[in-house]
């Protein structure tokens, strides 16, 4: 393995373009990059200077706030957000998924109806394509009937590695055997998913603090580890928005550290560990009103 590049020494970030840096983030993806991680925003940072040509932030700066930054603003946001993640990451959420959240949103596919799932800010996939292995777990025959997964994420190179399904040893140590050989393919390095799976799960680039396409709501919406870099504010206005994107009887799950902190504010009611679902006389409602 080769050792990692030598920081440029003569390149140094000041608390005033940390300030800078810091607010284009927060702009871009909502993300609050709190003070004391300077070191860490210039050891992920100063090679994308490098590859710009870049000598300094104040030039670096410049570029992200100029109309041509656009895309260097993706490179920051990538290098700068948390990406950590793994299979049946916080478990007691599959086990939900699998006894209580899918035996009834199976049987309305097996009836003909339409399942939606959501991995909002997927990460690698390994959370999506874990819901994916619970579907399949749960229903073998699930190719034949309308349920798909949504998987986003705001980082490009998070999308592409869900695309490219492709995981490596280290994050497939926690997969039984069993689970390894029934939904993953041995690479010469690494691990692929098997295509049944892979067809279930679709992956979007997505920034939660924007519009959001899609059109219909989601059964199921798994928005964890995410929120915790937003500000209070940012936190409320997105669980508002995941709210309204429920359908009747729809399971919102978060993080383990993650709370809605005023219920009654909201139209859901907790429902396990860091789980919600949707009001049930509110999903009469919204149904009455979709006749
Ligand atoms: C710590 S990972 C959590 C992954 C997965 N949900 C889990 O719990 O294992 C957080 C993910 O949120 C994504 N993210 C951060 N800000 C975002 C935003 N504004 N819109 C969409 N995704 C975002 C990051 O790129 C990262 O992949």
């Amino acid at each position: 393995m080769n050792a990692p590049a030598p920081k440029d020494e003569r390149i140094t970030l000041s608390a005033e373009e940390f300030d800078a840096l810091a607010a284009i983030v927060h702009e871009v993806s909502g993300i609050v990059v709190s003070a004391g991680k300077s070191s860490m925003v210039h050891s992920r940072l100063w090679k994308r200077l490098r590859a710009l040509g870049k000598s300094d932030y104040s030039s670096y700066i410049a570029h992200l706030r100029s109309p041509e930054g656009v895309e260097e603003r993706r490179h920051l946001v990538s290098a700068l957000t948390t990406n950590v993640t793994g299979f049946f990451r916080e478990n007691h959420h599959f086990e939900t998924l699998r006894d209580q959240v899918l035996p009834p949103l199976l049987a309305r596919a097996r009836a003909g109806g339409r399942v939606r799932l959501w991995s909002a800010g997927c990460s690698t996939g390994a959370e999506a394509y874990s819901m994916a292995i619970t579907i399949a777990q749960t229903a073998p025959d699930f190719a034949n009937y309308d349920i798909r997964i949504l998987a986003t994420d705001i980082d490009p190179l998070m999308v592409a590695h869900g695309k490219e399904a492709r995981f490596d040893l280290n994050a497939v140590a926690g997969l039984s055997e069993d689970l390894r050989t029934q939904f993953l393919i041995p690479a010469e390095n690494d691990f692929q998913i098997i295509p049944a799976l892979r067809s279930l799960v679709q992956f979007r680039e997505l920034n939660l603090h924007d519009a959001w396409p899609m059109s219909g709501g989601f059964d199921v919406i798994f928005c964890r580890n995410v929120v915790i870099y937003f500000t209070p504010e940012a936190r409320m206005r997105l669980w508002t928005r995941f709210e309204s994107k429920l359908a009747p009887g729809g399971w919102m799950f978060m993080g383990h550290s993650e709370r809605i902190p005023d219920l009654t504010q909201t139209r859901l009611d907790p429902a396990g560990i860091t789980a919600y679902r949707l009001r049930a006389e509110d999903a009469a409602t919204k149904a009455t009103q979709c006749l």
